[in-house]
């Protein structure tokens, strides 16, 4: 019943690793954002984003944990496979969950090629740093493309005390700014930087030659993530300073299944329309 539309649609060239980097110097800005079924990331797609992330954030908007830590590469795989099917433009990068990469680049190299070949992504993102250098620089010697993450590290939020903006004072800024440096010398090609103040993302942009992808990190970045029930008005749990909703889908899921659930009750629900009638076929004999 359900599938790709088939037939007669003109060939749609993926955005690439290439094409990503470009729009720093070309523009226009990256537009991102998150998916985690083939049905949304159907729409999203259709939508004109540049790019969906699988991201770690499953465990909270998909899984409902109050962190990110619990997700496993299982999880992301799984979600990954449903949303490459889906997407005929936008580039896929796939999250690096907490304990996938950290332990060694060995090991990191391991868990980005199982995300390539298991998960059908195009890249991989993954959170930290000068400390996460190495092992950055080792996947993408395996021709795997890298997102590096800068700020606000959802994966450290014990660490930094909850989920708090980051790089307020002087000598954080410029680790961050450092950070995004050392990232870039291993070779990511874009970073997304989360939670920080507008005034860091900016210097961060100016610092690096890479694309930076912001997310509660003002408007002077090279490109913006969301997280996409956040964008769309479908988590209402939390309302956070940096999330623009541009609609209030929440509102009207809630609303068509009060009007489902009254009209089965009511027996209004299904019509004949929605209904399937017999053939009748005359019988020759008797
Ligand atoms: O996990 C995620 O969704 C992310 C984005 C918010 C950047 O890392």
């Amino acid at each position: 019943m359900y599938g790709p539309a088939k037939g007669g649609d003109a060939p749609i060239r993926k955005v690439t690793v290439p094409d990503l980097r470009a729009r720093k110097e070309a523009g226009p800005p990256i537009a991102m954002v998150t998916a985690y079924d083939y049905t949304m990331a159907l729409l999203l797609d259709e939508g004109g984003v540049d790019v969906v992330l699988v991201g770690d954030s499953l465990g909270m908007v998909v899984q409902g944990l109050p962190t990110t830590l619990p997700v496993t590469l299982e999880d992301v795989i799984y979600h990954g496979r449903a949303v490459s099917r889906a997407l005929r433009r936008a580039h896929l990068v796939g999250d690096m969950p907490f304990m996938s990469f950290q332990v060694s680049p060995e090991t990191a190299l391991e868990n980005a090629g199982r995300l390539m070949k298991d998960g059908g992504f195009e890249s991989v993102k993954l959170e930290g740093g000068a400390e996460v250098a190495e092992h950055v620089n080792r996947i993408v010697c395996a021709g795997i493309p890298v997102m590096g993450h800068v700020g606000l590290l959802p994966q450290s939020v014990h660490a930094m005390g909850g989920f708090k903006v980051q790089g307020k004072r002087e000598s954080d800024a410029d680790r961050i700014v450092r950070d995004a440096r050392a990232l870039e010398d291993a070779g990511c090609y874009s970073i997304v930087i989360e939670g920080v103040p507008a005034d860091v993302a900016a210097r961060v942009t100016e610092a690096v030659a890479i694309p930076t992808i912001g997310i509660g990190a003002g408007p002077q970045c090279d490109g913006q993530v969301l997280v996409c029930y956040d964008f769309l008005g479908m988590f209402r749990g939390m309302r956070p300073k940096f999330v623009k909703r541009y609609a209030e889908l929440g509102d009207a899921v809630v609303d068509a299944t009060r009007r489902y659930v009254d009209e089965v009750r009511s027996g209004e629900f299904p019509a004949q329309e929605h209904s399937f009638g017999m053939k009748i076929v005359q019988s020759k004999t008797g």
